[in-house]
């Protein structure tokens, strides 16, 4: 008799959601991620969770929403990342993930994962206002340098009612594929 053939296991994205208007239509990545290889783990700031319904979102995912570090001793309620995104990512996470400052779980998470070779692909979203700040420049070069792939959302206008409808969640995956491809591969 033939053993069963155990179905393989999917890679495991972390999505990191920062504070941001458009934050709660992050079920549209989740749903895309899920239709081609992922399984999905939400991570959101402090702030970012008040922009989620969490409910909506732990039954989508099928895990809990993590936000804060857990207890010593607790179990971990997330598998560990196979590929992270920051979507969408403020001008703050930005600067303090560039800066290495952990001061909340999702910039521990990601600072960390740097060292651990984790491939992340970051989408900001902001205004031209905050983009104008030179700290946020040096940050993107930072993080560029550090093989972080960066999305393509040019700043809306300050004080208007911000880029929606342009900012692409599915560039995420798109970024991380040729990961995906390589493990199917290897
Ligand atoms: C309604 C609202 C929308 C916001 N949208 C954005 C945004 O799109 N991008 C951004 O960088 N900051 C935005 N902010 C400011 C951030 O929420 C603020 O900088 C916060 O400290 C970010 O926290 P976090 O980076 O830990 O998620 C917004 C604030 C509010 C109240």
């Amino acid at each position: 008799m033939t053993e069963p053939i155990a179905p393989a296991k999917k890679p495991f994205l972390y999505v990191v959601v920062c504070a941001s208007g458009i934050a709660g239509d992050v079920g549209t990545l989740i749903a895309a991620a899920q239709e081609c290889h992922w399984d999905v783990g939400v991570v959101a700031t402090p702030q970012g969770l008040g922009f989620l319904d969490v409910e909506a979102v732990e039954a989508q995912t099928g895990y809990p929403i993590r936000s804060a570090w857990r207890k010593p001793g607790d179990p971990r309620p997330l598998p560990p990342a196979d590929a992270i995104t920051v979507a969408p990512a403020t001008f703050n996470t930005i600067n303090k993930w560039a800066a290495g400052i952990s001061d909340t779980l999702a910039l521990g998470i990601l600072c960390e994962a740097y060292g651990m070779g984790i491939p992340i692909a970051v989408l900001p979203y902001l205004n031209a206002a905050q983009a104008a700040h030179p700290a946020y420049r040096q940050s993107l070069e930072r993080l560029t340098e550090m093989g972080v792939r960066l999305g393509s959302y040019e700043p809306h206008r300050p004080k208007a009612d911000g880029g929606a409808q342009r900012f692409r969640w599915t560039e995420a995956l798109d970024l991380l594929e040729p990961e995906v491809v390589g493990r199917a591969n290897a």
